[in-house]
C-alpha cells in the first residue's frame, strides 16, 4: 500500500472543501488523445495534425477549407473519438467522492463532457464544451447531445467531400438570427469561460487534486498556485512530472483510472469509520 495515498485520503476526509482540476490526461483512458504527450501515442490525432495550426478557430476553418482531404481525415478522427469516449473508473470515482460530500467542484480544461456523463455536478468548464453550440452573431447558446454532435460532424464531412465549401458559412449551421453556430469550446487566443468561478473555487479549496494536466496552458495553470497560496493542500495525479509537480505537496504517480478509484475508496473507508 502506498502511504502517500493514505495521507491524501486523510486530508480529503477531513477537508471542508475539495476541488479537482482536470486536463486532457483525465480523458486519456477514455480514448481522448492528450495534446502534449503524443510520444505515448505515435500516429495518434495530435501526432498527425498540428494543434498549433488548427488550435485557433480561424486556423481550424482555414485548414478545413484549404486542405479539405486532410480536414476530412481530422474530422473523422475527432468524430470517432467523441463517438467512442465513455467515462472511466477515475471519472466515476470523482462522482462517488462528490456523492459522499467530499468534492465541491471540478474545474476542467476538457471539452468532452465526460465528467457530466459520469454523473458529476458543479463542473466549471474553463475551455467550454462540444456539448453546446454558440451563435457567433447573437451569442445564443444551445445544448448539443452526442447524436446531434456526431450528425454535425458527418454533415461537415459530406460537405467538405462535395467540394462545395469555399467559406465557413457553407460548413456551419445557422442560428435563427442568421449568424453561424460554432461549437462552444475555447480555441487558442480566445478568453476562457467562467474564470472567476474557477479562481473562487481554487482559493476556497482546502485540498486541490490536479489530475492529468501538463500545466503549461494559462490561465488554467495558475489555479494550483492560487489554491496553494490560499492555504490548500495540493495533490498531483499524473504518471509524469509536470510544470505543476514542484508546487504539489503530494505527487501520486499513476493514471487517473489507476489512482482515483483507490483514493476514493480509502476516503469512503475513513468516512465510514467516523460515523
Ligand atoms: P496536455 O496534453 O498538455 O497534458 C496532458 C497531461 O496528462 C500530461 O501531463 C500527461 O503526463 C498526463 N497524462 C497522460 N495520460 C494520463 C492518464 N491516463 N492519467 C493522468 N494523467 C495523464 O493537456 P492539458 O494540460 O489539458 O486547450 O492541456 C491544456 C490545454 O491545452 C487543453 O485544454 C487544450 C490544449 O491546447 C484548449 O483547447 C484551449
Amino acid at each position: 500500500m502506498d502511504p502517500r495515498i493514505d495521507r491524501v485520503a486523510d486530508r480529503i476526509a477531513a477537508a471542508e472543501r475539495v476541488v479537482v482540476l482536470t486536463g486532457a490526461g483525465m480523458s486519456a483512458e477514455s480514448g481522448v488523445p492528450t495534446f502534449r504527450d503524443s510520444g505515448r501515442d505515435p500516429g495518434g490525432l495530435w501526432d498527425r495534425f498540428d494543434a498549433d495550426e488548427i488550435g485557433t478557430a480561424g486556423g481550424l476553418l482555414g485548414f478545413l477549407i484549404s486542405k479539405p482531404w486532410e480536414g476530412i481525415e481530422f474530422l473523422k478522427d475527432l468524430r470517432d473519438v467523441f463517438a467512442a469516449a465513455q467515462p472511466h473508473a477515475g471519472h466515476i470515482a470523482l462522482t462517488e467522492l462528490q456523492r459522499a460530500g467530499r468534492l465541491d467542484a471540478i474545474v476542467t480544461q476538457n471539452v468532452d463532457g465526460l465528467h457530466q456523463q459520469a454523473g458529476s455536478e458543479r463542473i466549471i468548464e474553463l475551455h467550454g464544451t462540444f456539448a453546446r453550440r454558440r451563435c457567433v452573431l447573437c451569442g445564443l447558446r444551445e445544448a448539443v447531445d452526442r447524436a446531434s454532435l456526431l450528425d454535425a460532424f458527418d454533415r461537415m464531412i459530406v460537405k467538405l467531400g462535395s467540394y462545395m465549401v469555399a467559406h465557413p458559412a457553407h460548413l456551419l449551421d445557422r442560428c435563427v438570427c442568421g449568424g453561424l453556430f460554432r461549437p462552444d469550446f475555447v480555441a487558442f487566443g480566445e478568453a476562457v469561460q467562467d474564470l472567476d468561478a474557477a479562481v473562487e473555487a481554487a482559493r476556497s479549496a482546502e485540498v486541490m487534486i490536479v489530475c492529468g494536466t501538463s500545466g503549461v496552458v494559462y490561465p488554467a495553470a495558475t489555479l494550483p498556485g492560487e489554491a496553494r497560496g490560499a492555504g490548500a493542500f495540493l495533490v498531483e495525479v499524473n504518471p509524469d512530472d509536470t510544470e505543476l509537480s514542484a508546487v504539489a505537496h503530494e505527487r501520486l504517480r499513476g493514471t487517473a483510472a489507476g489512482v482515483l478509484p483507490g483514493l476514493a475508496a480509502r476516503v469512503r473507508q475513513r468516512l465510514a469509520s467516523v460515523v
